[in-house]
């Protein structure tokens, strides 16, 4: 048996639940009166993730906004997930709680300096990692997540130079799954980065039949520990099937909720980092219930972007979604 430390899955502050049922009550009247949807990622505070309409990983997220009828879409993530939302829905009203939610991914690889990059060889063929700018995206050949980054390789044109951006574990991690070498852009996830192999170690001696599982952002000192390395979804479903009743996780904390919301009969060890409480996003973290209610009641702010970045970021992301959809 698990001596399962009692550690709290978010070190943000939590309203009192009083102060989340009036705001989730409120939240839901505006909510059909705007006839909105509410999406949320896998790393949103449990009470945004328990009053959306869907909670998933990028991947899902992108294939709900795809076929939503909802008039409204409130997205709840971060700024790049928002922007692909609009992408896919040039003429509704795409809002999110807080503008400033960004993506130290996104922030590695400025538009410019991709495109300078690019002109050094007119053979390469750009898959972008969907945490990037909708301006990255308009220069891309491809879009893809952690959910198919391997599946978009293996259908990436065989003579073409692949050139990966702008997460280079994630890259790093692709190539090693499907042996095909891509020039990787240096940006990493501030907080998957954290995690050490030493600490993976530590946490393994402690818990010797807890599987890890670990996302493919962590560093690859980190994956090689890892029983199994997947996207925020896929860890739902290894985790169901897995008979192990305790898993130690490797990613941002908003996933424990998921997971204890999941598969309530397992215990869920957050992998730790070296440095306390370093297992939460920052960005994902400053939307809340209140900054949803108030982004719902008055549809501010909202995503706009340029028309021809819009025009021309749909096309890698429907052919994501096209591979995606492939048996
Ligand atoms: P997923 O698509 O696996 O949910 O990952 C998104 C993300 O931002 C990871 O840091
Ligand atoms: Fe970006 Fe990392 Fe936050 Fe995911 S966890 S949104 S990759 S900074």
């Amino acid at each position: 048996m698990f001596n399962a430390p009692e550690v709290q899955p978010f070190v943000t502050a939590r309203p009192a639940p009083e102060i989340v049922d009036s705001l989730s009550r409120e939240i839901l009247e505006l909510k059909r009166r705007h006839r909105a949807v509410i999406l949320a990622h896998n790393y949103q505070v449990s009470e945004i993730q328990e009053i959306a309409d869907y909670v998933g990983d990028s991947l899902g997220l992108a294939q709900q906004a795809a076929q939503t009828s909802a008039e409204v879409i409130v997205f709840c993530g971060v700024h790049f997930m928002a922007e692909t939302a609009k992408i896919l829905n040039p003429h509704k009203i795409v809002v999110l709680p807080d503008r400033d939610a960004g993506c130290s991914l996104e922030e590695s690889c400025p538009a410019d300096r991709l495109a300078a990059l690019q002109k050094t060889n007119p053979n390469f063929y750009t898959i972008a990692y969907i945490n990037c700018s909708a301006a990255v995206k308009a220069l891309s050949d491809v879009i893809c997540t952690s959910g198919n980054a391997r599946k978009i390789v293996e259908h990436a044109p065989a003579d073409r130079d692949l050139l990966f951006v702008p997460d280079e574990n994630l890259g790093g991690w692709v190539m090693e799954q499907t042996g095909r070498p891509m020039t990787l852009w240096k940006g990493n996830c501030y907080v998957h980065v954290e995690w050490t192999h030493a600490a993976i170690q530590r946490i393994r001696r402690e818990h010797p039949g807890a599987p890890i599982v670990a996302h493919p952002e962590c560093t690859k000192a980190v994956r090689m520990l890892a029983d199994e390395v997947c996207s925020t979804e896929k860890m739902v479903t290894y985790c169901r099937k897995n008979p192990a009743p305790a898993l130690i996780i490797a990613t941002e904390a908003g996933m424990l909720h998921r997971l204890r919301r999941e598969c309530p009969d397992k215990i869920f060890i957050p992998a730790p980092t070296e440095r306390c409480a370093c297992n939460e996003c920052r960005f994902m973290k400053m939307n809340t219930l209140e900054k949803l209610r108030d982004c719902l009641a008055n549809l501010s702010p909202q995503v706009e972007l340029p028309a021809d970045i819009l025009e021309r970021a749909r096309r890698p992301i429907e052919r994501m979604l096209e591979i995606s959809a492939l048996p």
